[in-house]
């Protein structure tokens, strides 16, 4: 199980002033030390928080690697083929959503053509491509015949549950972790994940990877970023732990 930090709202806190602190890419070096197996941000296309030069910065100092979150857009794209980060997380985005709300659309022929194709360029690359996806059947299925290597499961509607929905939640996200296990795609899972919820969605054997953001950096503004990273480590290694894997 690797533990990918997402570093985008220390950049949301450094436009908050439209200023240069703090810095994602000092984050970054924290997190590593913490324990991150890579750093991830979202290069968004109005730019609201991490911007170009905290993307090429990343990638010449991070260690680990970047997995760089884009949107289905020319523009992205080619910046990502041209630097090529370790890995891409395709991921829907709309300008008046205040975070990712839902996972890729991939229901009509226009759209699952645009998504092959940026697979295709991506994979072409050299660069390890995932879709972020609701964990419903049918998706996952098309994200395998567009040529992706991973799918990243929506955990937002399991993280959003009233407590006695939870469980529902969490068997849909078994499934959907199995089944894409099953058709041979790697399977990663993110959002809305926190320290209070990560064990359950941790110990789901065929889950290899987890996009943590939000809960680590707010959790940093109190203890540190190293602080912060190696407990969600602990926690997210405690559950593989009862596993025994
Ligand atoms: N995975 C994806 C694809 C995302 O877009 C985000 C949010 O940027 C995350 C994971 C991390 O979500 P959170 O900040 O809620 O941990």
């Amino acid at each position: 199980m690797r533990l990918y930090i997402n570093l985008d709202h220390v950049a949301t806190v450094r436009e908050a002033r439209k200023t240069d602190e703090p810095d994602p890419v000092r984050a970054a070096v924290l997190a590593e030390l913490g324990g991150a197996q890579a750093i991830t941000v979202h290069l968004r296309e109005d730019r609201r928080h991490i911007n170009e030069r905290d993307v090429l910065l990343l990638l010449k100092t991070v260690r680990t690697g970047v997995n760089l979150e884009l949107a289905v857009e020319e523009e992205v794209l080619e910046f990502a083929l041209e630097h090529r980060p370790v890995q891409a997380t395709l991921v829907p985005e709309r300008r008046e959503e205040i975070t990712t709300e839902g996972g890729l659309d991939l229901g009509e022929a226009k759209r699952q053509r645009r998504v092959a194709d940026a697979v295709g360029r991506l994979r072409q690359a050299g660069i390890r491509t995932s879709l972020f996806i609701d964990p419903v059947e049918p998706t996952i299925r098309v994200a395998k015949e567009l040529g992706a290597e991973a799918i990243e499961l929506h955990t937002g509607e399991y993280a959003n549950a009233a407590r006695d929905a939870r469980e529902g939640q969490l068997v849909r996200l078994r499934r959907a972790a199995s089944l894409g296990r099953e058709i041979g795609l790697a399977v990663h899972a993110g959002h809305g994940l926190t320290y209070e919820n990560v064990t359950p969605v941790a110990a789901i054997p065929e889950i290899e990877e987890l996009n943590i953001g939000h809960s680590v950096v707010s959790r940093a503004i109190f203890v540190g970023m190293e602080r912060a990273v190696r407990e969600m480590l602990e926690l997210v290694q405690a559950a593989r732990g009862r596993l025994g894997g």
